[in-house]
This record gives C-alpha cells, sequence and structure tokens, in this order.
C-alpha cells in the first residue's frame, strides 16, 4: 500500500496589511481589545483583483515549485475554501486549468477544518492507489463576506492562501492519521451568505443574507473543547502520544484558544506554533500558511512529528498527524528549478489559452451549423 507523502507546501498572502488601529479609525475597538481578546495585531486584505482562485494558484504553484514536478502529473486537486469566487465552477477547477494539471479536481467546503478535511480525502485515495499525486489547497477571501460594519467579526479574519503538494511513496510515513469530526446541530452558530433564494431551516431568518455571523462565545466554547480531543484521538489512531509531538500547529483563530488547548494536552507553548499575530484567522488557509512559516523560521524540522488540528463552521473539527519529509524544500528557491516552474506556467497559460479557444472554436462551428439549418428550413417552407 503506497503511503501519502508531503512533498511540497507553499502560500500566498496579499501584499496589503491592515492592522487594529487602522480598524480602530472606522469602527469602534481598539487595539488593545483586539491583542488581548485574540492575539491579533494586523491581518492581509484582499485588493483589487485577489480572490480565492489567484492566492491559490499562488499558492498551489510555490508547493509545485518546491518539489519541482511537472504539474500535468498532478492527478488530484482540491480546494478547501469558504469563500469561493462562484459556488460553480469550482475553485478547484480554476486552479487546476491555471496550473497546467490534468485530474480530477473539486471544492471542499469544512470551513476553517477544511484543510485538514481535504487533506485526509488526498491522502486516502493516494494510499487506494486512485491517485498518485494530489494538490491540496486552502484558500480564502474572508474579506468578501465580513460585514466591515460588525466589530463583532471584521477584527478577526483575513486573507490568504496555502497548499501542500502530496506524493505517493512506499516508503511508511507522510500522512499518518487523521480524526475528523461534525456537529451540524451547532451549524447556526457560524454562518456564511445565503445562496440565491435558498432558506435553510437551520439558518436563523434574521441572520445576515451577506455576510459571515457568528455567536463568538458559544464558537470559543465549542472550540476550546475539541481541538485537545481530536488531536488526542488522531495521535491514538498513529500509535503515538503527545510527548511524541515536536510541532503543534492549531488554526489560527484565537490566541487564547490555541492556549486552552496547549494546556489540555499539556504541551509547552515552545512546541506550539503561532503568527495569528500577523494574519487574523484565514480559515482554511490558517493551517497551511502557519506550516510554511514554521518551516521558514526553523521551528518545523525534517523528520518532525507535527500535528495540525482544525474547528470552524458546520460545526466541524480534524486534526492529521504526520510526519514531516526528510528532504524537501532544501533547493527550493534554486535557479534552475526556478526557470523550469516558469517554464511549465507559460506552457499552462498556453495549454489553457489553446482549450478556450478550443472551447470558442466549438461554440463558432455550432452557430454556423444552426444558421445553416435554419436557412435550410426556411428555403424548405
Ligand atoms: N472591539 C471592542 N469591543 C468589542 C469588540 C471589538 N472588536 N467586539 C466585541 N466587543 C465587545 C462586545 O460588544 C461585548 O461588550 P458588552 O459586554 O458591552 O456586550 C464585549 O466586547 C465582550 O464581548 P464577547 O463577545 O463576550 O467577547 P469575548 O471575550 O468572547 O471575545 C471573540 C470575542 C474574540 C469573538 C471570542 O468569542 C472568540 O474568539 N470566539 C471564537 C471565534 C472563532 O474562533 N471562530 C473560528 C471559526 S471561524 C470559521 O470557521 C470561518
Amino acid at each position: 500500500m503506497p503511503y501519502a507523502h508531503i512533498r511540497g507546501w507553499g502560500k500566498y498572502v496579499p501584499p496589503n496589511v491592515v492592522t487594529n488601529d487602522d480598524l480602530a479609525r472606522k469602527i469602534n475597538t481598539t487595539d488593545e481589545w483586539i491583542r488581548t481578546r485574540t492575539g491579533i495585531a494586523e491581518r492581509r486584505i484582499a485588493g483589487e483583483g485577489e480572490t480565492a482562485v489567484t492566492m491559490g494558484i499562488q499558492a498551489a504553484r510555490e508547493a509545485l515549485q518546491m518539489a519541482d514536478v511537472d504539474p500535468a502529473e498532478v492527478d488530484l486537486v482540491i480546494a478547501a475554501t469558504a469563500t469561493p469566487d462562484r459556488i460553480f465552477p469550482a475553485t478547484a477547477c480554476m486552479i487546476q486549468d491555471a496550473i497546467g494539471a490534468q485530474g480530477g479536481a473539486f471544492d471542499l467546503s469544512a470551513g476553517c477544518s477544511g484543510f485538514i478535511y481535504a487533506l485526509s480525502v488526498a491522502a486516502k485515495m493516494i494510499e487506494a492507489g486512485q491517485v498518485r499525486r494530489a494538490l491540496v489547497v486552502g484558500t480564502e477571501a474572508l474579506s468578501h463576506i465580513t460585514d466591515w460594519s460588525d466589530r463583532t467579526t471584521c477584527v478577526l479574519f483575513g486573507d490568504g492562501a496555502g497548499a501542500f503538494y502530496l506524493e505517493a511513496d512506499e516508503e511508511p510515513g507522510g500522512l499518518l492519521a487523521f480524526e475528523l469530526g461534525s456537529d451540524g446541530s451547532g451549524g447556526h452558530l457560524l454562518t456564511g451568505p445565503i445562496v440565491g433564494n435558498s432558506y435553510t431551516p437551520a439558518v436563523a431568518p434574521e441572520l445576515s443574507r451577506q455576510y459571515l455571523v457568528m455567536h463568538g462565545r458559544a464558537v470559543y466554547r465549542f472550540a476550546t473543547r475539541v481541538m485537545g480531543q481530536a488531536a488526542e484521538k488522531a495521535l491514538r489512531r498513529a500509535g503515538l502520544s503527545v510527548e511524541d509531538i515536536d510541532l503543534f500547529i492549531p488554526h489560527q483563530a484565537n490566541l487564547r484558544i490555541i492556549e486552552s488547548a496547549a494546556k489540555h494536552l499539556k504541551l509547552p507553548m515552545e512546541k506550539v506554533y503561532v503568527n495569528i499575530h500577523r494574519y487574523g484567522n484565514t480559515s482554511a488557509a490558517s493551517i497551511p500558511v502557519a506550516c510554511c512559516e514554521a518551516v521558514e523560521e526553523g521551528r518545523l524540522n525534517p523528520n518532525d512529528t507535527v500535528v495540525m488540528v482544525g474547528f470552524g463552521a458546520g460545526l466541524t473539527w480534524a486534526a492529521a498527524v504526520a510526519q514531516w519529509p526528510k528532504e524537501v524544500g532544501r533547493r527550493a528557491r534554486s535557479k534552475p528549478r526556478a526557470a523550469r516552474s516558469w517554464l511549465r506556467n507559460q506552457r499552462a497559460r498556453l495549454l489553457s489559452m489553446r482549450h478556450r479557444l478550443g472551447h470558442q472554436v466549438d461554440e463558432l462551428l455550432e452557430a454556423g451549423l444552426n444558421l445553416s439549418r435554419s436557412k435550410e428550413e426556411a428555403q424548405e417552407q
């Protein structure tokens, strides 16, 4: 049975930084309130033209460049997102086209747990022998569904994307175990925009049709309850214990929630990765972005046992235990590798143009045929 190994990772965050003080100039809040209640100091907000798709493409390209893999060989793209540009076409399909991948592509919606859910689906498909190379992207433009006049939510969220590239390998290791959970009875505690004219009975009618709405305290209680438990269950499944953790990478939603999970697990904060001060809560992007930065900062090292835990809308929660790869990323930014990656991206662009042109030619031919048929019919009458 093949094992699913992490072979590349990448991230993208918009350059536009919005500090707590920037928000305090627009709404009734303070830097002090936001920092002490959440640990957030600033967040990145998507600029003009930046969306879950465009950010996801950047993160995906970085992950593929690190692995030095030809995107044409990628069998599967899963995008975890709560903020797709549209319900369909799927964000994953847009990413697949842009990077030049050729396999299946679909979106997965599990709120802030989405990345770990997607990772588990991809890993299990690799283990089952259905695919050999998979790209898992967590990408969010939460600013697009944020009510910027609601101080109870708008201070919490940010935008960004992260991606893992996975590969089948006969060597044991890689993604070792998962734990997934859900409780739809709490769905109303954290809701997003209503789609079209639909009405979900679980959603209170007074909730916003357009924006993210959250019962912060209830979500807080839920999160502190499930995070530690999910990590413990996943560790048990991997045949490991808390003592084996080299680095714990929790979903970055609130520093107090992270500290409470660490306390539950009796893990010192030195073994817990935190970057919430820089980005706020980027939902499905938060864990892969945190992994990338933990590597950059030398906190996540080859062969480390890493536990990643998410929780969020649904309500959902998810944990993954992984062995960080031994030999990846050292030459990721080397010039020849960057050049190959550039060439592959150009080829993907050209391929996409050729496919799009093909669709247009089909449409033109179809229109021409229809015209000639109707002329013929008119002549016959
Ligand atoms: N600035 C100043 N005051 C504020 C702000 C703000 N930005 N927001 C709320 N307040 C006020 C409230 O109005 C309230 O005032 P009141 O006592 O006069 O009514 C007071 O601060 C306390 O409000 P609480 O909601 O009780 O504050 P709490 O300590 O619970 O912190 C928070 C709120 C940060 C939202 C917290 O509940 C939390 O982090 N919850 C979890 C959120 C989360 O993790 N979501 C993740 C899932 S996201 C996903 O899946 C997309």
